[in-house]
C-alpha cells in the first residue's frame, strides 16, 4: 500500500509537484494584486481618501463594508474616493460636476460594467440582462401605462398581507401586536409588486414569496464573496457558485404554467380577441424578440431581476417611513384625515392617491433623509476625462453620486420636516412630489437611467401608509428611533427596531 509520503510525491513529484505549483501560483496571484492595487492607488493620487486611511487597503476597505457611511467622515463639496472590497470608487459631490456627470454619454459612463463588478451580475442574474435589458423600457411605457389599473389590485394585495401577516392579539390587554418592520414590509411589498410581475394567484404563494426574498440576499452575498478575489480570479470563483441556476430552478418551479399557458394564448391567438391586461410576466414573453431571450430560462431571470430591482428598495422606504410615522405622532390626525377624505371622495384610484399630497410630502423626507443609499448610480469611466472642477480621473474607475450630499441641499438639512414638499409645491408651483426628480433629490437617481418604476413604487408607498393610517394605530417599541444600519453603500433600518400596531375599531 502507498504510504502518505508516496501518495504525495509519486513517482513524478506527484501531488508535491502540484502543490508547489499552485503555492506558486497563489503567491503570483497575490503578488500580481498588490502591484495592481499600488498601481491602481497611486492613479488615484490626486484624489483625497473618505476616510482615515490604514496602510494596509484591505484593513480600510472592510472598514467601510461594515461601517458604510460612517466611514465617510469628511463632508465636504470635494471628490474623495472610498476604498471597497475590489477597488477605490470615487465619490462624485457638487451640483456642477454631478450635472456633468447626467449629461455624459453611456460610451463614457459604462454602466453594465458597473453592475457586473457591483452586482456580479455575470453569476447572479444572467448575461443577457445586461446586454440586452428589455425589461427596462416595458417598465417604463407598459407598466407606467397600467399604473392607474393597478391601484385596485395592489391595494387588495396590500390589505390581504396584512389581514396574513399582522396577528389580531387574542389575549394582549391593549391590542397592540408587536411587528418587526424589515419582516413584514418585505412580504406586503413583495405580494403586491408581484401582482403586477405574475399575477395573482402566484403573488400570494409563500413560498414563491420567500424565494425571492431570498434572491435578492444571494445576490449580495454571492457578490460580495465574489468581490473578496481579485477581477482576473472572479471567472474561476464564479463558476462554482450555483446562486443564479438554483434560483432560476426555484422560480422556474412557480412561473412556468404560467409561461406554458400564455405560450398557448399566444399561439391560438386568443389574446386578439380578449382584452386580457397582461402582467410583466406576459410583457416580457410578447416583447422577446431576440431568440436568445425567448425562452422560459430567461424569463424567468427577469421574474427574479424585477423582484430584485422592486422590492428590497420599495421596503425598505416603507419600513423607514413608517418608522418615522411611529415617532411623529403629531402627524397622524392630519394625515389620516387627507386619507380617510382621498378615499371617500374618488377611492382608490389614481385621483384618490395624487390627493394624498402630504402623505406623499412625508414619504419623500423619510427617504431624503434615510434613502437606500448614500453612494448610488455606479459606472466605470471608458476613458480618462476632466471633469468641470478641473480634476482628471483615469479610465477605468469606478464612480459613484453621493446622494447624502445632494440630498442635504436643504435649509436645516438635517431635521425631519414632514411639509417640507407639501409648502415647496404650493409656494414655487413645480412638482415636488416623490417622482419629481430634482438636482437636490436623488434617491431615484439622475438623468436617463433614473428609476422608471418610481411612479409605481410611489403608488405603493402611499396606498401602505394610508391604508395602514386607516386601519392600525401605529408607535415605536423604543422611545426613539434606534441608529440605522449601514452596511458598504447601503443603509437600512436598525434591525433592531419594532413597532407596535392597534387595529382601529
Ligand atoms: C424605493 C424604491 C426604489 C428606489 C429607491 C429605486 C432606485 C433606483 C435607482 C437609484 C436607479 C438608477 C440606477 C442607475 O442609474 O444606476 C434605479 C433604476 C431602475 N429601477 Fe428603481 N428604485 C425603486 C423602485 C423600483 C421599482 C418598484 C421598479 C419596478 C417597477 C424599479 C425598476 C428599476 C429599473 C428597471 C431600473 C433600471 C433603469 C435603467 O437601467 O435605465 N425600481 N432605481
Amino acid at each position: 500500500m502507498a504510504t502518505w509520503a508516496q501518495t504525495l510525491s509519486g513517482s513524478d513529484g506527484g501531488l508535491l509537484q502540484q502543490t508547489s505549483s499552485t503555492y506558486v501560483l497563489v503567491a503570483t496571484g497575490i503578488l500580481a494584486y498588490v502591484v495592481y492595487s499600488k498601481q491602481e492607488t497611486w492613479k488615484l493620487r490626486h484624489i483625497e481618501n473618505a476616510g482615515s486611511s490604514s496602510p494596509l487597503y484591505f484593513v480600510d476597505a472592510v472598514r467601510y463594508m461594515i461601517n458604510g457611511k460612517n466611514f465617510v467622515t469628511n463632508a465636504v463639496q470635494k471628490m474623495v474616493k472610498i476604498p471597497t472590497l475590489d477597488g477605490w470608487v470615487v465619490l462624485l459631490r457638487g451640483e456642477d460636476v454631478i450635472d456633468e456627470w447626467r449629461k455624459l454619454p453611456d460610451d463614457i459612463l459604462g454602466m453594465d460594467q458597473a453592475q457586473h463588478n457591483t452586482l456580479q451580475t455575470r453569476y447572479t442574474m444572467s448575461e443577457r440582462i445586461v446586454s440586452n435589458p428589455y425589461h427596462v423600457p416595458i417598465v417604463q411605457s407598459q407598466w407606467r401605462r397600467a399604473i392607474p389599473r393597478l391601484i385596485p389590485d395592489v391595494k387588495e394585495e396590500v390589505e390581504v398581507a396584512f389581514e396574513t401577516y399582522v396577528p389580531t392579539p387574542a389575549s394582549s390587554e391593549d391590542g397592540w401586536t408587536e411587528i418587526d418592520p424589515q419582516k413584514l414590509f418585505p412580504k406586503v411589498i413583495c405580494r403586491a409588486s408581484n401582482r403586477v410581475i405574475v399575477g395573482k394567484p402566484l403573488c400570494r404563494n409563500e413560498e414563491f414569496i420567500e424565494n425571492n426574498v431570498q434572491y435578492t440576499f444571494d445576490i449580495f452575498t454571492t457578490a460580495y464573496t465574489l468581490r473578496l478575489f481579485p477581477r482576473f480570479i472572479q471567472p474561476l470563483i464564479g463558476a462554482l457558485f450555483r446562486t443564479k441556476e438554483k434560483n432560476i430552478d426555484r422560480c422556474l418551479k412557480h412561473v412556468r404554467p404560467l409561461i406554458q399557458e400564455r405560450k398557448k394564448r399566444l399561439e391560438s391567438k386568443q389574446d386578439e380577441e380578449d382584452d386580457e391586461p397582461g402582467n410583466f410576466l406576459s410583457w416580457i414573453m410578447e416583447d422577446a424578440k431576440d431568440p436568445q431571450d425567448a425562452n422560459e430560462r430567461e424569463w424567468a431571470v427577469r421574474v427574479l431581476v424585477l423582484n430584485f430591482v422592486a422590492v428590497h428598495t420599495t421596503s425598505t422606504t416603507v419600513s423607514q417611513s413608517i418608522l418615522d410615522l411611529a415617532v411623529h405622532p403629531e402627524c397622524h390626525d392630519i394625515l389620516r384625515t387627507e386619507a380617510q377624505e382621498a378615499v371617500d371622495r374618488y377611492g382608490w384610484t389614481k385621483e384618490g392617491l395624487d390627493n394624498m399630497v402630504r402623505i406623499d410630502s412625508f414619504i419623500k423626507e423619510s427617504q431624503r433623509l434615510r434613502p437606500v443609499g448614500f453612494a448610488l448610480v455606479e459606472r466605470v469611466l471608458m476613458q480618462d476625462h476632466t471633469f468641470v472642477n478641473g480634476v482628471t480621473i483615469p479610465k477605468g474607475t469606478t464612480l459613484a453620486v453621493d446622494i447624502d450630499d445632494r440630498n442635504q441641499q436643504y435649509p436645516d438639512p438635517d431635521v425631519f420636516q414632514p411639509w417640507k414638499f407639501y409648502d415647496l409645491q404650493q409656494k414655487t408651483q413645480k412638482p415636488a412630489s416623490i417622482t419629481a426628480i430634482t438636482p437636490e433629490f436623488l434617491s431615484f437617481g439622475y438623468g436617463r437611467h433614473a428609476c422608471p418604476g418610481r411612479y409605481f413604487a410611489a403608488a405603493e408607498f402611499k396606498i401602505v401608509m394610508a391604508y395602514l393610517l386607516l386601519n392600525y394605530d401605529v408607535r415605536l417599541k423604543g422611545e426613539e428611533r434606534l441608529p440605522d444600519m449601514f452596511v458598504g453603500p447601503g443603509r437600512i433600518p436598525n434591525p433592531k427596531e419594532r413597532l407596535l400596531l392597534r387595529r382601529r375599531t
